[in-house]
Order: structure tokens, then C-alpha cells, then sequence
């Protein structure tokens, strides 16, 4: 597997034309976005396709997103686009949302899943943006981690899952990436539904489109509610160690994780912690990760997913987590910390 990082102009654009042959030659490239590190292939050749859900070890009815670099791209894979999205891709694109419509016959049932729908994003990453024009325009890319493990956010990750099964990763760590996965918004009934929490919130959208509903599998058990997204039925985003959200007043919620880490400690299991600034000096664990304070849960949200697999790094066995607020973006961090929690919630 070809890894590059290349640092001048000249190195860029020769590993960015590398990249562009191999999708063009049905092969698979892993390449960051402004949310997680992608695992692409051409959306329109369907060998391609089945490469990515082996590469992934995924379920072969969990669609795949097409990502585009420009409008007239847009409109060849979907029948027709609503006015809604369009809309919504005038406020939004380059950037962390995906939309779902009816698909055009040229994409492949093996990239959507076996759907009449595609959804399709444009993503705000330059790199990103660039590759999927050197490979044709359509790249078909999951989250590039193995199924069930969380998203990666950095290179690093990506290797530890892909080494081996892909053909090369685009390594371009920005330190600035958003670190959930973008928003999924279906618009092929007539209110928009949101089918994944992101970056743009539900406020957000309605803003600009007016009443959107939000699935409401997003925030229960999916055992109890069939989620429209199919891949949200899956148990996501987890760590190797059992993780528990704790909710309540910030003096309880400490009281109670210490005690639970003492009596993990007693028994010879790691134990870890998620914490918010303003509480993490009170925390007694093995390893203890700091989300940044609470006020700024745009930067909670960029770190949950490297903090789990930092806690695999560490072999942790138990990890606790502060709750966060649902409304705007915390809705979509409390979303899949409660995929990665196995919705074990306790509150003090
Ligand atoms: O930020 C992101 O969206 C990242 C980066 C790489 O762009 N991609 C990503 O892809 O998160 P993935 O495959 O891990 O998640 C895509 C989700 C899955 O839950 C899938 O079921 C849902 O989108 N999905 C895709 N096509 C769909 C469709 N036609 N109808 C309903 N859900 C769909
Ligand atoms: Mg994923």
C-alpha cells in the first residue's frame, strides 16, 4: 500500500494524480474529508463497490455515500433534485452534509445498498476535493474503518484498520477536522428528515428549508425503532471496552464514576474517563481524556472518536462518560456515544 504525505505543491498533485488512477482503475484509496478519513472507490463501477464493503468487512444492504466536486456532478447520478436540495446545497456544500434522493440509473444498486435513493455530499475538504476530480468526479467512500469500530479521524487509524486491503491512503492530518460524521438529510418525501445528527443541525437546515424532522431512531435503541439510514441499525462507533454515560449533577456524576473506577481498580480492570474541563481534575482513572470545557462542544465532538481508540491503545475495560446536552451539535455527539455505549446510560 502506497503511503503518502507529501508536503510541497509537487508532491501533492503527483500523489492526488496517483490516487485519481487507481479509482479510475477500480482500485480503493482511503483520503481525509473536514468530518472522518473516507474509503473511496468509483461510485459507478459496482467491482469497486463490493471491494469497499470486503475492505470494511460490512454488511452488503449498508449503502454508501457518493461524494462530488461540483453541481454538474450532482445531477447525474440523481433523477431529479428537489428544490429543497438544492437550497441546502447552496447553504451547505462544500461541507458536512449528506443528502439522500432518488438515484439516477447510472449508479449501481452495489453502491446504494440495493436502494432506489443515493445519497450524495460534497465534502469541505480541499484534498477531498480535489481527489474525487482526478478520479472521475463520483467516489463512493465510507467512514475507512473496519465495521463496528469508531470512525478515524487520523492516517494513524486509518493504517491500523486498511493496511493491507486498500491501495494507497491520502495522509493529510489538519488537526482542525470536525470528527463526526457528516449529517444526513433524506429529502425524498416532502418534509426533509434528519436520519444522522452532524455538524449542521436540525436549526440549521430548517432555516434554510423550513420544518425537518429528525428519525426517531436516532436517539433510541435501535432494537426498539428501525432506523431509516440503514447502517444506524448496526452497533457502531465502539471501543473494545464496555462504555457507560453518566448523567446528572457534575459533583454526583464524579462521586459516582470514582467509586466505579475504585472498584474496577480493586479488581484488577483499566478503567477510563471522558470528562469536560471544568470537572476532569475530580476524575480517578487509569486514563482520563479531556473533551475541553463545556461550553465548546464543537470541540468535544472533534475528539470522542480519537479518544476511543485511544482507550483500545490502552486496553481499558471501562469507560465512563459525561452526558452531553442534546440540542445542536451535542445532539449528534450524545448520538453516537449512546451507538458506542450500547445505550448504557446511567443517571445519579
Ligand atoms: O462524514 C461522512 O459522511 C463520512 C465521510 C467519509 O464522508 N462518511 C460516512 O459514511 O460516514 P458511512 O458509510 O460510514 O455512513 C453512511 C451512512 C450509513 O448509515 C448508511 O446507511 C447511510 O449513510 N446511507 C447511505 N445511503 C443511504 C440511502 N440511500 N438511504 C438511507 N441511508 C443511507
Ligand atoms: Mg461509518
Amino acid at each position: 500500500m502506497a503511503l503518502t504525505g507529501g508536503k510541497n505543491q509537487g508532491d501533492v498533485s503527483a500523489m492526488l494524480a496517483q490516487a485519481g488512477r487507481i479509482i479510475k482503475d477500480g482500485g480503493l484509496v482511503a483520503f481525509p474529508t473536514e468530518t472522518v478519513y473516507g474509503l473511496g472507490g468509483d461510485a459507478l463501477n459496482m467491482e469497486s463497490s463490493r471491494k469497499i464493503y470486503e475492505a470494511k468487512g460490512r454488511p452488503s444492504d449498508n449503502p454508501l455515500i457518493v461524494h462530488i466536486a461540483d453541481m454538474e456532478h450532482f445531477e447525474k447520478i440523481v433523477s431529479k433534485v428537489p428544490e429543497k436540495a438544492r437550497k441546502l446545497a447552496e447553504a451547505f456544500w462544500p461541507g458536512p452534509l449528506t443528502m439522500i434522493m432518488e438515484k439516477a440509473p447510472i449508479v449501481p444498486y452495489r453502491t446504494t445498498g440495493g436502494l432506489d435513493t443515493v445519497a450524495v455530499r460534497m465534502p469541505g475538504h480541499p484534498i477531498a476535493l480535489a481527489f474525487i476530480k482526478e478520479a472521475g468526479g463520483y467516489v463512493a467512500a465510507p467512514s475507512a474503518n473496519l465495521s463496528g469500530k469508531p470512525s478515524p479521524t487520523t492516517a494513524k487509524y486509518v493504517i491500523q484498520d486498511m493496511d493491507g486491503r486498500i491501495d494507497m491512503i491520502l495522509d493529510a492530518d489538519s488537526g482542525e477536522t470536525i470528527g463526526i460524521e457528516s449529517t444526513i438529510v433524506d429529502l425524498t418525501g416532502e418534509t426533509p428528515m434528519i436520519l444522522r445528527p452532524g455538524f449542521i443541525t436540525r436549526e440549521m437546515i430548517s432555516a434554510v428549508v423550513g420544518k425537518t424532522d429528525i428519525d426517531a431512531a436516532v436517539f433510541d435503541d435501535a432494537s426498539k425503532q428501525p432506523p431509516k439510514a440503514p447502517g444506524m441499525k448496526y452497533r457502531h462507533y465502539a471501543p473494545q471496552g464496555e462504555l457507560v454515560i453518566v448523567e446528572g449533577e457534575p459533583g454526583k456524576v464524579a462521586s459516582y464514576i470514582n467509586a466505579q473506577t475504585a472498584a474496577h481498580a480493586r479488581n484488577g480492570e483499566r478503567t477510563g474517563v471522558i470528562g469536560t474541563s471544568e470537572m476532569i481534575e475530580k476524575y480517578r482513572a487509569d486514563s482520563i481524556k479531556d473533551a475541553g470545557s463545556r461550553s465548546d462542544i464543537v470541540s468535544a465532538g472533534s475528539r470522542i472518536y480519537t479518544f476511543l481508540r485511544e482507550f483500545d491503545d490502552e486496553q481499558i475495560d471501562f469507560i465512563y462518560s459525561e452526558s452531553f446536552e442534546s440540542t445542536g451539535v451535542g445532539q449528534a455527539i450524545m448520538n453516537r456515544l449512546l451507538k458506542a455505549a450500547g445505550h448504557r446510560c446511567v443517571q445519579v
